[in-house]
């Protein structure tokens, strides 16, 4: 992951970027820095470029990279397929080859659909003047803009800052833009010309609707070639039948399911195959986000350090991932498993929140004192743990309990989380932002020989499970639209979400995580795993008559099953701010969807 960033001056004058977004860049690209300027050859246009890397695989690559014609590329990706890229090779220099050798639009659309993995860019062409810029077809990495319209200056950033009195956007994952620099200098106004990404049979015009092409900072705007080039998608499109009649099992009529119940769900499935290629695809796109991982430098003396770690609440679509990490990271490395809790009021009366917690975790708990971190997520979490440790005993799993506090949430928020999430706004991303924050630091406890030490995960990499949800119809509110319109709502739904998850949590998520100088990466958004499950029916992901805690996402509590998890595949769904309990600590009138005033700053 790094932080890529771009400003391009059209009236010569020489803006800078500014002293905290550099900082909050460098944070996500900690091993190397630097600038370079470009200027059209009549001086009418200036565009300074700088990149901060933070490095993954092959050698250290420093970015910008300036190729023999003067083309230069800002690189925030990764290439786990679509062409070869050898384990000693940096993905960011074979880009660039890729990239140099074109002559024309098409193919370097060619080059960037080609590309399977996240990825967000900037690339200048010094042929034509032209500068590229966008990001994955599922918007996997951040990249915002910004426009000065007095100065006549446009900005590109992985990151912002939410106090520099700039109106930042989200780039919309929604195709590539490109600008002629030359034309855009000679009458001082911004056009970009979109090309958007559009399915096999799809044109132009039909897969870019108005609205995305409004979605331009003022003072600019945005056109769709007449040419009608397009970035074909790398994935499949979503399979909208719906059954013709629906049948209702016994199982259906079942209220209390239980792991064995679901055992024999697997048994009779009419299409057992369906789980087995789930986990064949699911456990190959882990597999390419967990190979040629660096060790941190300090680590080549004690080498017992993790390279991989998962955001880990216990519930399914995590154990998942750790369960799959298991067969892929090599047996002698340990697997962090990050588990954040925001802290509990002491309940009045003491068996209070226990018998809350028991309840959900379906089975007694063993009694314990009460603590103010024993929030759901966390004793799920420990279930968990101790699932995974049957699996296989041989592995080391650190369970790391990050412990928040109120006064530490709420300093951090002010100091640092506020940034990030910026430009969103909500509760929501409020709560999802500070609590994917700590949980990526990693810093909190393990089980040591006599009772719990500190302990501060140095993994790079941190595979987080967003994606599952969207996919397999796990939210309640999934029930809502089946109940009230079948599975065409639910469809359509579905087909809603998985548009808009790149500017509702990715480039958040992205842009959180990566302050610590650690990677995200999402197995349930790799491009096969998703081509694989748009292409079933929906009725295949998730059956929603049967009850809760089974019928969301039942394809993947059967995958679990098969996988050997127990209780972890029958859990109810437990959005991360309840979870966590950082939804407690603040004011409990306040909805989701409102405008966050603790977000914002002086
Ligand atoms: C990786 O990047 C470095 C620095 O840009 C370059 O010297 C080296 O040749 C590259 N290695 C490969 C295998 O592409
Ligand atoms: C459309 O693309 C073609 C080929 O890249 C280019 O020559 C032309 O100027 C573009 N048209 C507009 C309106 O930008
Ligand atoms: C963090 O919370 C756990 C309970 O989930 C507790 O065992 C541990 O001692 C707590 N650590 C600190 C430093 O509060
Ligand atoms: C959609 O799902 C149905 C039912 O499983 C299947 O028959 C059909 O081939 C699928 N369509 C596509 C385009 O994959």
């Amino acid at each position: 992951m790094c932080g890529i960033f771009c400003l391009l001056s059209l009236s010569g004058s020489h803006s800078e970027c500014e002293k905290t977004i550099k900082e909050h860049l460098r944070r996500r690209g900690p091993d190397s820095s630097r600038d370079v300027t470009v200027t059209g050859s009549d001086a009418r246009y200036r565009c300074s470029l700088s990149a901060h890397v933070l490095h993954m695989r092959g050698h250290l690559t420093p970015q910008p990279l300036e190729d023999d014609a003067g083309n230069v590329l800002l690189w925030n990706g990764e290439v786990f397929g679509g062409f070869p890229v050898a384990a000693e090779e940096n993905d960011t220099t074979a880009v660039s080859k890729r990239l140099s050798s074109c002559s024309s639009s098409s193919q370097i659309l060619g080059v960037l659909s080609s590309v399977r993995g996240p990825w967000g860019f900037v690339y200048y062409q010094k042929a034509g003047d032209y500068l590229w810029f966008g990001r994955d077809f599922l918007g996997r990495r951040s990249l915002l803009w910004s426009f000065d319209v007095e100065l006549g200056a446009l900005t590109l950033t992985s990151v912002a800052a939410c106090s520099s009195g700039r109106h930042w956007q989200e780039v919309p994952a929604a195709g590539v833009y490109r600008m002629d620099l030359k034309a855009a200098a000679a009458c001082s106004s911004v056009t970009f010309e979109m090309f958007p990404w559009a399915h096999r049979g799809e044109d132009a015009l039909s897969s870019c609707s108005e609205a995305t092409l409004g979605c331009v900072p003022d003072g600019c705007c945005a056109v769709i070639n007449q040419s009608g080039l397009v970035l074909p998608s790398p994935v499949c499109p979503l399979n909208k039948s719906t059954p013709l009649t629906l049948e209702i099992t016994d199982f259906e009529q079942n209220t209390h399911f239980s792991a064995q119940d679901l055992e024999r769900l697997l048994e009779r499935q009419d299409e057992p195959e369906t789980v087995k290629r789930l986990i064949d695809v699911l456990s190959e796109a882990v597999r390419r986000r967990v190979q040629c991982l660096p060790l941190r430098e300090d680590d080549s003396v004690m080498n017992d350090h993790a390279a991989v770690a998962i955001l880990f609440s216990g519930g399914v679509d995590s154990m998942i991932l750790a369960a799959l990490a298991d067969r892929h990271v090599p047996p002698h490395q340990p697997i962090d498993l990050l588990n954040v809790a925001f802290k509990l009021q002491e309940p009045k009366k003491r068996s209070e929140p226990t018998k809350k917690a028991k309840k959900q975790q379906g089975k007694p708990a063993e009694s314990r004192p009460f603590s103010p971190f024993d929030v759901p997520d966390r004793i799920t979490g420990r279930a968990g743990l101790k699932e995974l440790q049957n699996l296989n005993p041989e592995r080391s799993w650190n369970f790391v309990e990050i412990n928040v506090t109120q006064e530490e949430l709420q300093k951090t928020r002010l100091e640092r989380i506020c940034h990030l999430v910026h430009p969103l706004d909500t509760v929501l991303d409020d709560s999802i932002g500070c609590a994917v924050w700590f949980a990526a630091r990693g810093a909190g406890l393990i089980a040591g020989d006599d009772g719990q030490r500190p302990f501060t995960s140095a993994a790079k990499v941190i595979l987080t499970g967003i994606g599952a949800d969207e996919q397999l119809a796990g939210y309640s509110r999934h029930r809502v639209h089946f109940k009230t319109s079948g599975y065409e709502g639910l469809i359509q739904e579905l087909a809603m979400e998985l548009g808009r998850i790149s500017s509702r949590n990715l480039g958040r998520d992205d842009r959180v995580i990566a302050d610590h100088g650690k990677e995200a990466r999402f197995p349930y958004l790799d491009e096969d795993v998703v081509s694989f499950l748009n292409g079933l029916a929906v009725w295949d992901k998730a059956r929603l008559t049967l009850p809760r805690g089974v019928g969301e996402k039942l394809l993947l509590r059967l995958a679990a099953r098969r996988l050997g998890l127990g209780p972890a595949a029958v859990l109810p769904k437990r959005a991360m701010q309840f979870g966590s309990r950082i939804a407690k600590m603040e004011d409990g009138h306040e909805k989701a969807s409102d405008k966050c005033s603790r977000l914002l700053t002086g």
